[in-house]
């Protein structure tokens, strides 16, 4: 079929078979997930308010993201998707959208009229924008979405018929956050309508992304799975927008240290309790100017103007330091990010070169904590967070799990959530979150090891503080919807 080409292929690279779903045991289905590069993926935050990221847009083109096999409708038609937890359709391009007629959407692409359990829902009622104006306009339809052996037999998705876009997301947040558009109401997405095909037990599922330098992850839906982290799962609050309602999964970030072996540093910021939302879909993270300057002097990375984003040398990978992330407060969980999960190829050819500076002629890395200038946010936990952690995403109670992930676990213990409601498995809560809303009490930053992460014997490693930002470059725009909503006001006791 025309548009709809083998997606193996990709940058010469013969990719191993993925999105191989199993019904581990009642209740629980796993999806394994793939990274990979993709060129021409736009990035994949829903754009609210016309705000324009040129620095987070450069990144998703580079670094790509996680993806799954997956078949719709009857007989079932191959589509590799993208899985989103910061939105919340499942979509993909029609075939014959231009997109896909003039340049074959290699990761694949539906024909409705080839489906005999299609059924269109919502002419023209899909509509979804992203932060670099790239968007996909269309329908709603219900049909078979199947991967594996594991059907869901009527579930809606939306119909890319318009779009610029050439592949599908899975987005799998809250239902709230649906790309509806011209009077479609909220409708039971992916994990909704799993459960009430009584694939799963509860809406929760759980994301392995594993190590950089792996391939190959997983998500759980309705279960945990208890070798795939170390220590114990700690629920935290999710934080609602103002007006009560769930939008995405934004946590409480309360603490950030720079441990190495020369000490233990505090960062600050006074953005602190920081907002984070927890985003599959972002492969960099990004926080507060304020506190993003001092990590930078910790790892001695600087900001360049030619990539618009912080870069530092590649053999920075082995500095045998890491970032502590605390949440919900002193008693809440930790997760060490190491700097071998934080310095990323900064091209997919040969890496450039330092042509002045301290690291005159070393080779060239991107660092995976950058900032957006803005005090106000959004504040992501992309992939270069999230690979360090086991994230359960529980939509009912509104908690996420997080521990320390297991990397390469090849062990497997899977537990279902015991019923629609019940809580995280194996997981304990945090305490006293209320105090989550207090300011904290370090104001400035706190450095026990004045000389940063100083490794590898360059002693000039961090001798200041970078100076040039050049935020102008970033043309941040305006603020996405979203993060008005839920920006200043969500640790407000409501
Ligand atoms: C399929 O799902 C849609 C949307 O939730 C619903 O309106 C419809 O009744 C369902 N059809 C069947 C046959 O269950
Ligand atoms: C995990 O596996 C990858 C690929 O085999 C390897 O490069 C990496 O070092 C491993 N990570 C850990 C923490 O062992
Ligand atoms: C670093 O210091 C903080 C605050 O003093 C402490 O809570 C944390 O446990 C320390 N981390 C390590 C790895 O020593
Ligand atoms: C540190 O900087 C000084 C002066 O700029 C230079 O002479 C020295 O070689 C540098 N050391 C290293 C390890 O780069």
């Amino acid at each position: 079929m025309k548009g709809c080409t083998s997606p193996a292929l990709v940058f010469g690279l013969v990719l191993p078979q993925l999105g191989l779903a199993q019904k581990i045991l009642d209740g629980v289905v796993q999806w394994n997930i793939q990274k990979r590069h993709a060129s021409t993926i736009p990035n994949r935050l829903p754009r609210r308010a016309g705000s324009t990221y040129d620095a987070i847009l450069r990144n998703e083109r580079l670094q790509g993201g996680y993806y799954t096999d997956c078949e719709m409708g009857t007989p079932g038609q191959k589509v590799t998707l993208q899985l989103d937890t910061g939105s919340s359709d499942i979509w993909v391009p029609d075939s014959a959208t231009s997109v896909c007629e003039d340049n074959g959407c290699q990761f694949g692409s539906f024909d409705p009229g080839s489906s005999s359990t299609f059924k269109l829902v919502g002419k023209d009622q899909f509509s979804i924008n992203y932060v670099d104006k790239s968007g996909a306009n269309g329908d709603y339809f219900t049909d078979v979405f199947k991967i594996g052996g594991v059907a869901v037999k009527n579930l809606t998705m939306g119909l890319g018929v318009d779009t610029d876009i050439p592949q599908g997301v899975a987005g799998i947040g809250y239902p709230n956050n649906e790309a509806t558009a011209n009077g479609y109401g909220k409708y039971p997405n992916l994990a909704v309508s799993m459960a009430d095909e009584g694939l799963i037990k509860s809406m929760a599922y759980s994301l392995w992304l594993n190590d950089l330098d792996a391939s190959q992850g997983s998500i759980l839906f309705g279960g945990i799975d208890t070798k795939k982290y170390k220590g114990d799962l700690t629920r935290i609050k999710i934080y609602p927008a103002v007006n009560g309602e769930y939008f995405a999964f934004i946590v409480a970030l309360t603490s950030l240290h720079a441990v190495s072996s020369s000490g233990n540093d505090t960062l600050t910021s006074k953005s602190f309790p920081i907002p984070v939302v927890l985003d599959s879909g972002t492969t960099l993270s990004y926080l507060p100017q304020d506190i993003v300057q001092q990590v930078w002097y910790e790892v001695g990375a600087d900001y360049d103007d030619r990539f618009g984003m912080a870069v530092l040398p590649c053999s920075k990978q082995k500095t045998d330091g890491y970032f502590s992330f605390g949440f919900a407060g002193p008693n809440g969980p930790r997760i060490n990010v190491r700097m071998d999960e934080l310095v990323l190829d900064l091209t997919t050819g040969s890496p450039p070169k330092f042509t002045s500076g301290r690291y005159k002629g070393q080779e060239m890395c991107e660092f995976g904590i950058q900032t957006l200038g803005s005090s106000d946010g959004p504040f992501l936990l992309g992939d270069t967070f999230l690979r360090s952690a086991y994230v359960v995403y529980d939509l009912v109670n509104n908690e996420i799990a997080l521990a320390e992930t297991q990397f390469n676990s090849t062990g497997s213990n899977v537990v279902a959530f015991a019923s629609m409601g019940a809580p995280i498995p194996s997981a304990t809560q945090a305490p006293n979150q209320a105090a989550v809303t207090m300011k904290p009490e370090v104001t400035t930053p706190a450095y026990s090891a004045s000389d940063g992460f100083g490794d590898d014997g360059d002693e000039n490693a961090s001798s200041g503080m970078p100076s040039a930002f050049g935020l102008a470059q970033m043309s941040v725009m305006g603020v996405a919807m979203l993060f008005t909503m839920i920006g200043s006001g969500v640790f407000v006791v409501l």
